[in-house]
């Protein structure tokens, strides 16, 4: 036999009934941030490389070593994308978005691609579901985007999520404490780790984001992003979290937040799981107003976010309407000599009657033992039977399978029945 062809390392396949929960996730995503005004926009999975190269920045580690890129047949440099947000402002340089009335406000959902070392919740080929704002207004226009993104959250059952946010400032702002930081840690750069050395040549802002305990130490006496901010920054940080308190949205504020990509300014935040690990950020996003300029379009002020959709799955709470949502086809099962009548059955006949109402059903097996194992790779929620007794006595057998309760009904009470427990 020849050797069997594997799916490449860092990519997978997404089998149902998982299929069922993403797409669930994916409708919640377009109806709640369809809600805020965000419409859908689909880009190509490859660009010409130049623009990560400009947008996301030299200096990011996803420039520096995580994008697959390759010549193609024109001898033109391509790139898988790694991100979404430098895409949609070339789209909207390219299609003159910045002329139509402002904010534009897109979303998209969609394969990314990264490099890295494969670990849990992280693959070479992911997914995002991520908004952008273009065209917006400051303070305001962040809080739009997180007051989007707690929504979001909350409509697919997420009730204890915190934000992690910071200021990175204004670009003065960030110039001015890159040389303070620098000029701090320079003397001290023998006891760096291997990777902030490297970082302080070029981007020492990310040496915040350390995870190296040495590091951490030495960082504890270095000079604070926060001192060093524009009063403009101060009032836009003070603006944007004024604004979540209003409303109510839990916060914490992070101060070695810096975010791995060049175009920040102002607020970033993030959103991480206790669930994950080391991986634990499940979103990521913030404000970045040179970028649409820079990829040769008018001065933008522009903010979004990206959701890792591979981990924001891995942690979906087991009570999720998602997951109720994406559950598998009711399953009507024979008893007795029910199971050996032709086609045309009272069987058939339920199922049919399911299906009018909305409900996906299917004729499921006699046998218990192999009853249950389709109801487990359909991802079904409930059984219901049919036997000559029940048939006689007008009633049907329910069987929840996430509750294990089992009840008869009177035929005519089922639709009620499976309406309460089922939708
Ligand atoms: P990012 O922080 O690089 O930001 O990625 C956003 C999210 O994508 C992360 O929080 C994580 O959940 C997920 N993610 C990233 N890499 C992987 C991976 N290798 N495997 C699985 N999940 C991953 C951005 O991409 C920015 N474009 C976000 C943004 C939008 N900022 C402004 N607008």
């Amino acid at each position: 036999m020849p050797p069997r062809v594997q799916s490449v390392k860092g990519t997978r396949d997404l089998l149902p009934p998982d299929t069922a929960v993403w797409a669930a996730v994916e409708a919640t995503a377009r109806e709640v941030f369809g809600r805020y005004g965000f419409r859908e926009i689909r880009t190509p999975i490859f660009e010409e490389t130049e623009l990560f190269v400009r947008g996301v920045g030299e200096s990011s580690d996803i420039v520096g070593k995580e994008m697959y890129s390759f010549e193609d047949k024109g001898g033109r440099r391509i790139t898988l994308r790694p991100e979404n947000t430098a895409s949609v402002c070339r789209a909207y340089v390219e299609h003159g978005m910045h002329q139509l009335p402002q904010p534009v406000r897109l979303l998209y959902i969609g394969p990314q691609f990264r490099n890295e070392k494969p670990q849990k919740g992280r693959y070479r080929q992911f997914h995002q579901i991520g908004i952008e704002l273009l065209g917006g207004r400051g303070a305001a226009s962040d809080v739009e985007v997180l007051l989007a993104l707690v929504a979001f959250l909350r409509a697919i059952g997420f009730s204890d999520l915190t934000i992690l946010i910071n200021t990175v400032g204004d670009k003065a702002s960030r110039a001015r404490f890159k040389e303070q930081l620098v000029s701090y840690l320079e003397p001290l750069r023998e006891k760096l780790s291997e990777e902030s050395r490297v970082r302080l040549a070029t981007n020492p802002l990310r040496i915040l984001d350390s995870k190296s305990l040495e590091d951490k130490a030495l960082l504890a006496g270095a000079p604070s992003l926060e001192a060093a901010l524009s009063d403009e920054s101060r009032q836009h940080f003070e603006a944007v979290r004024s604004a979540l308190d209003h409303f109510g949205i839990a916060y914490r504020v992070a101060p070695g937040l810096v975010r791995g990509l060049d175009y920040y300014t102002n607020t970033v935040f993030e959103v991480v799981s206790e669930g994950l690990g080391a991986q634990d950020a499940i979103c990521g996003g913030g404000a970045y107003e040179g970028l649409v300029e820079e990829l040769g379009g008018p001065p933008t002020y522009a903010v979004g976010f990206a959701i890792g959709e591979d981990r924001l799955i891995d942690v979906l709470p087991p009570e999720s309407a998602v997951r109720r949502n994406a559950a598998g086809p009711l399953l009507v099962a024979p008893g007795g000599r029910l199971a050996n009548r032709p086609s045309v059955s009272p069987l058939l006949e339920l199922v049919e009657e399911v299906r009018r109402q909305g409900w996906a059903a299917l004729e499921g097996p006699a046998k218990k033992d192999r009853l249950f194992a389709l109801a487990e790779s359909l991802g079904s929620t409930c059984v219901l039977f049919l036997g000559e007794e029940e048939l006689a006595a007008g009633t049907v057998v329910c069987r929840d399978l996430r509750s294990r309760e089992q009840r008869s009904l009177l035929r005519a009470d089922l639709m009620a029945h499976l309406q309460r427990e089922f939708s």
